[in-house]
């Protein structure tokens, strides 16, 4: 605690409140965003949506809208959520005791011990990515921490080492511990606990925490279609769960389907020009995902307007598009695609 407070992180904009709510938002940004990303995104995000009843008030795509660049818009989905239960269930008062939070979508046991700690003082162990990797080491806890066996050992280092009070300040260490010194490569030269340190006395610093296994991850592979109308990208939303939930796409086709046969059916579009671009890898916890994109010069089919303007269609500008809430290789194909089709 007294290296937190001569070498920690203090400052930060959500320091220094004792509102649950502006700490909810951030430890959620932080959850899988590091703090330099966060500090561009927090200010605007509590200035759009200043309360929960804001929040809980706004449609999800606003939301995601302002969430766009933190990615990982499950997170945004689930804040929505949790706004409107905090509405609903709890009067519109945001609370702030770990077991009332951890009932809220998007809160487990980590994220609520640390609002409850830094919003009321509340004690209790936290144990994030960052601090999984500290105890590992400080108390030379073999395994990888996601199975439920290490999950167990962790916790109970965790809440064996928690102070007795200042709980903030303590929490607030391990959190700076975790981002700044005991990185993967560790700093034990700046550690106010190597002297304890099971990983550094055994010289073990490398091998903890243990990876993942490694089992062969499935993959699968789509074709996505850039289907373009003057300077104009059809986008389709994406159903509201499952994979980028809610989030603006490109058409997406089976490898084998045909796509001439798709556009008629499903745009009424016919396609002029076409080119293949290189695919994209991107990489879900559960599956490696191939995408093939194909770009096509489009124009209306003639039975065009017998099918109705579908809800779910848009045309938007790269530009306009590139603006929104994108699934990150989505944004990543339109930012790298050449001009034109020609130029491909
Ligand atoms: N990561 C998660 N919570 C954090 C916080 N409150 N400060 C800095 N980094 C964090």
């Amino acid at each position: 605690m007294a290296w937190q407070r001569l070498h920690g992180r203090n400052g930060l904009p959500w320091q220094g409140t004792r509102d649950a709510y502006r700490i909810w938002l951030s430890e959620i940004m932080l959850q899988q965003t590091q703090v330099t990303t966060v500090l561009a995104y927090y200010e605007r995000f509590v200035a759009a949506f200043p309360d929960v009843a804001a929040l809980a008030a706004a449609p999800v795509e606003q939301v995601l809208e302002r969430w766009s660049g933190l990615g990982y818009y499950r997170r945004a989905h689930l804040l929505h959520a949790a706004a409107r239960m905090v509405v609903t269930d709890h009067c519109g008062a945001f609370p702030c005791d770990a077991a009332t939070l951890a009932t809220l979508p998007g809160i487990g046991r980590s994220t609520a011990a640390a609002i409850a700690a830094f919003s009321a003082g509340e004690r209790g162990a936290i144990l994030d990515g960052n601090v999984k990797r500290v105890l590992a080491r400080h108390a030379g806890i073999d395994g990888f921490p996601g199975a439920p066996r290490v999950a167990a050992l962790l916790w109970h280092a965790a809440e064996a080492r928690l102070a007795d009070r200042d709980v903030e300040r303590y929490t607030q260490g391990m959190m700076d511990l975790g981002a700044t010194v005991c990185v993967r490569r560790a700093r034990c030269l700046v550690c106010p606990v190597a002297e304890d340190c099971v990983a550094r006395l055994c010289g073990r610093t490398a091998e903890l925490p243990s990876p993942r296994p490694r089992k062969a991850s499935p993959s699968r592979a789509l074709r996505v279609l850039v289907l373009e109308r003057g300077d104009e990208i059809l986008f389709e939303r994406r159903p509201p769960v499952g994979i980028w939930g809610g989030l603006l796409s490109l058409p997406e086709l089976a490898l084998d389907d045909d796509v001439a046969a798709a556009l008629r059916a499903r745009y009424a579009l016919v396609g002029n020009s076409s080119r293949e671009l290189s695919p994209l890898l991107h990489g879900f916890t559960h599956f490696a995902l191939t995408l093939h994109p194909r770009r096509i010069a489009v124009e209306p089919a003639a039975h065009a307007s017998e099918i109705a303007e579908h809800a779910f269609f848009i045309w938007l500008t790269r530009e306009a598009a590139l603006a929104g809430a994108l699934p990150a290789p989505i944004k990543r194909l339109l930012r790298e695609m050449p001009a034109a089709v020609d130029d491909c």
